[in-house]
């Protein structure tokens, strides 16, 4: 009969296992390098249960049992070093190097847009203006209807609309809110409506989506004199006292007089130069005393009633206000752009 292991052997395998365990210290790799070397299918002590059939019947229990023993040794080691290397990932502390250069927080700040928009707001708020919103998805009737421009009205081609539906659209400009605040309060009325426009436009000086303000005045009395002197106290707060504006007599459906809102040159004062195309004038709004047809349909008597409004682009202002003559720099998010107004 060949020649089959002894006690002597199996307990030699165990040290050697033992010790292995003890050098892998809190190795988890190694350690399963170990648990596979000795218990795994060809393992060495999975091979020495293999010779259990080699032995003679009486010897055979006796074998067993140290086989046996011998493996629970073995697996009982790997469990609990398994365990302490464990325990040891768990707790090990990171070491901070203390001299290791902190890293500088990319900080943000207020998009132009937006600071341009607050600023409108602060001034018109300081005379009195009530701050309101009002939808971007918009109906037909509040956009245009109601701002007495009918279905077949020529000034709906001005604004280059875009539709839903037959009766909802993208608001194309801030004044449906004009509507819908008539509708629901009675004068007197103070009110600027800030947010976002839409027309299907897109070059240097137009992008689909773009801001306005628009402003209300409603009560009693309330003459084109009002209108003249909040948008001059306006021009003057938000471009400085020295800089002139004229009234230049416009047409828009739903004011009557209507005027446009020029100011001097920001670039060259007044003189001419290429930014106002050698006029001396930037044009900034759009304004005129509310038509009574407007009155009318949001059941005003406009025997009794009058008021002004107007309406500007925000990004116009902010290109004027910083000389910028790409509108499409505000939606492009570029942070070389847009770092340069914190
Ligand atoms: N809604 C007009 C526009 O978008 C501006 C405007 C508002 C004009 C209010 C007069 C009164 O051009």
């Amino acid at each position: 009969m060949e020649q089959v292991a002894d006690r002597r052997e199996i307990e030699q395998v165990v040290n050697e296992a033992l010790r292995e365990l003890e050098e892998a210290k809190k190795d988890l790799k190694l350690i399963d390098a170990l648990r596979v070397k000795y218990l795994g299918r060809k393992g060495l002590i999975t091979n020495l249960f293999k010779q259990l059939g080699k032995v003679s019947p009486e010897k055979r229990p006796e074998l067993g049992r140290l086989l046996n023993e011998a493996r629970d040794t073995v697996e009982r080691a790997i469990g609990s070093a398994t365990e302490r290397a464990k325990e040891a990932i768990l707790t090990s502390k990171e070491t901070i190097d203390v001299t290791t250069p902190g890293r500088i927080p990319i900080i943000g700040s207020l998009h132009p847009v937006t600071q341009v928009t607050q600023e409108i707001v602060r001034i018109f708020s300081q005379m009195g203006f009530e701050v309101v919103e009002g939808p971007e998805v918009e109906l037909d009737y509040y956009n245009f209807e109601a701002l007495n421009i009918p279905k077949d009205h020529p000034a709906r081609d001005m604004q280059d609309t875009f539709y839903i539906s037959e009766d909802v659209v993208l608001r194309t400009h801030t004044s449906p809110i004009q509507a819908r605040i008539m509708e629901k309060r009675r004068p007197p009325i103070q009110i600027i409506a800030p947010g976002k426009t839409y027309r299907c436009d897109s070059d240097m000086t137009h992008t689909p989506m773009f801001h306005q303000v628009e402003g209300l005045m409603v009560g009693k009395d309330i003459s084109f004199s009002h209108l003249k002197a909040v948008l001059t106290l306006f021009v003057h707060r938000m471009f400085g006292p020295q800089v002139g504006l004229r009234f230049r007599p416009s047409f828009f459906p739903f004011t009557e007089p209507s005027a446009e809102v020029d100011i001097q040159c920001v670039m060259c004062g007044g003189s001419g130069c290429k930014v106002c195309s050698y006029t001396g004038w930037l044009e900034i709004l759009g304004s005129g005393m509310v038509d009574p047809a407007v009155f009318e349909k949001v059941g005003y008597d406009p025997e009794e009633v009058t008021g002004f409004a107007f309406g500007m682009g925000i990004e116009r202002i902010a290109m004027l206000k910083w000389s910028i003559d790409d509108l499409r720099l505000f939606f492009e998010n570029d942070v070389r752009f847009l770092e340069q107004f914190t």
